[in-house]
């Protein structure tokens, strides 16, 4: 293994990390940060006061991908312009991009140094010793067989037993993985050939890293899969633990007041799950449960293993668990095949449902995916206004469900300054942002807010009681 402590040379260096795409990725550019940062580099805010760009992709719609490209050509400027200066740029691009592409990437854009997929970063020390090797050669002016360090392989190791502890905490709150990949392959889909095969960490993992990060700070954990309620962990003693109770244990850390876990698949919610929202006074009121379409058939081509009904029932069950609950779900319009009977099915169910707030797409097609080779493709003019008619449906419902709040006092945990001077904006329980007047020494704390006004995307508020007289003091 190559020598990746750090040096005298290393202590000043600077890595700018652009991340791209779902909670995951947020959670993985920490995990590279810290990994860098025991090799001695800062953060930087820019790529003009960097020395190395980490890219971490996306690669769930074309949309997303192409965005990679676009940025990589204002790197490979950059990286010339510094050049020209008599110094150096290293490219990387992380993520799920990097695992789908590969090579292709360097072909592309042969400015990139390195390729590193999701489950690899743990060895990004040796992949940047790699990438500074290559670069020594080049500027003796050696011919390379070959351009760009690449690993996108799925090791047989965990990174997450290479990984350093996390470093910090952003206002209270923060990103726990505990389980990755999945097994589904719903034909639409990428992830289980970018991120691979399910894997749950052990619950001792998942509680010492739980325990850290409440000791650094955190009163908000949200615990992240691709397939999070599909966890099976092995708990310590040796039985195979559930998400729920997981959950349980880790409700039993003094100093944690918020719990969250997302992305859930229908098929994995168990009934002890749905217990756990009725018995963890932690657990927040609020469950991110994509159903993708309300058509029986379209669920079918789409191989989600279950149908409208199922759904149905879930959400019947869960609200009597917990009445206050806030759903919210992905939509995909314009799957192949889907007509306007199916697309009215859809409309149904969300009608049926009613969501506090939804994230709808247009069906994109992905190289690779089942999908992406059936017949009856939908055109784009047809998508577009399917995906109209859809978010204008769940904008009402989630300005209905936000307006329903106005006048109650509701616990908010604060996030961050607003964009107007003097503003605070933090989270209700159901996810909501709350903007109001407020000192920043609230940010990272739990304080009591009176709900003024409800909007489709956020809620605005006045500090109440207590908080509000100390604020005067
Ligand atoms: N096209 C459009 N949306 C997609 N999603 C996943 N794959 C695609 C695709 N090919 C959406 C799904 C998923 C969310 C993360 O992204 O709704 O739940
Ligand atoms: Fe993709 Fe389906 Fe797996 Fe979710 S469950 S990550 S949509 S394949």
């Amino acid at each position: 293994m190559t020598d990746v402590r750090p040096d005298a040379q290393r202590q000043h260096r600077r890595v700018f990390i652009r991340t791209y795409g779902c909670q995951m990725n947020v959670y993985d550019s920490d995990r590279m940060a810290d990994l860098l940062r025991s090799l001695g580099y800062r953060l930087a805010e820019s790529v003009e006061h960097a020395d190395l760009a980490v890219l971490n992709t996306c690669h769930i719609r074309e949309h997303a991908s192409e965005k990679v490209y676009s940025e990589l050509g204002r790197l490979r400027d950059v990286k010339q312009e510094r050049h020209e200066a008599g110094r150096d740029l290293t490219i990387a691009v992380a993520g799920c991009v990097a695992q789908a592409e590969g090579e292709e990437i360097v072909r592309r854009q042969p400015a990139v140094d390195i390729v590193v997929g999701p489950q690899a970063y743990h060895r990004l020390p040796e992949l940047l010793a790699e990438a500074e090797r290559k670069a020594a050669l080049k500027r003796a002016g050696k011919r390379l067989p070959g351009a760009g360090v690449l690993d996108t392989d799925f090791p047989a190791e965990s990174k997450f037993d290479h990984l350093p502890t996390p470093h910090g905490v952003r206002a209270g709150s923060a990103f726990l993985s505990i389980q990755e990949g999945c097994d589904k392959f719903c034909t639409f889909c990428v992830v289980p050939y970018t991120r691979g095969a399910e894997y749950s960490r052990p619950a001792v993992h998942v509680l010492a890293e739980a325990r850290a990060l409440v000791a650094a700070g955190a009163i908000e954990l949200t615990l992240l899969g691709q397939n999070v309620n599909a966890y099976h962990g092995e708990g310590p003693d040796g039985s195979t633990w559930s998400l729920a109770r997981l959950i349980t244990a880790l409700a039993g850390i003094e100093g944690l007041a918020r719990l969250r876990y997302t992305t859930s698949h229908p098929r994995d919610m168990d009934d002890d799950l749905i217990a756990a929202h009725r018995d963890v006074p932690q657990l927040m009121p609020y469950l991110h449960l994509p159903v993708q379409s309300g058509s029986d058939r379209l669920l079918a081509a789409m191989n989600r293993r279950h149908g409208r009904d199922l759904f149905l029932g879930l959400v019947d069950r869960l609200r009597a668990a917990r009445p206050d609950l806030a759903l919210s779900s992905d939509f995909i319009v314009g799957f192949p095949g889907e007509s306007d009977a199916d697309f009215d099915a859809t409309m149904q169910l969300v009608d049926r449902v009613g969501f506090a707030s939804a994230f709808s797409f247009k069906y994109s097609r992905r190289p690779g995916t089942p999908g992406s080779a059936l017949p009856d493709q939908i055109s784009e003019s047809v998508k577009s206004a399917r995906l109209a008619a859809l978010q204008s449906l769940l904008a009402e419902q989630a300005r209905a469900f936000n307006q329903s709040k106005v006048g109650q006092i509701v616990p908010v945990l604060f996030a961050e300054t607003g964009r107007k001077p003097g503003q605070i904006v933090g989270k209700t329980p159901w996810l909501q942002s709350v903007h109001l007047d407020g000192s920043p020494r609230l940010i990272g704390r739990i304080a009591e807010v009176r709900v003024t006004a409800g909007h489709t995307n956020s809620l605005a508020g006045e500090l109440a009681g207590l908080m509000r007289a100390e604020e005067a003091a």
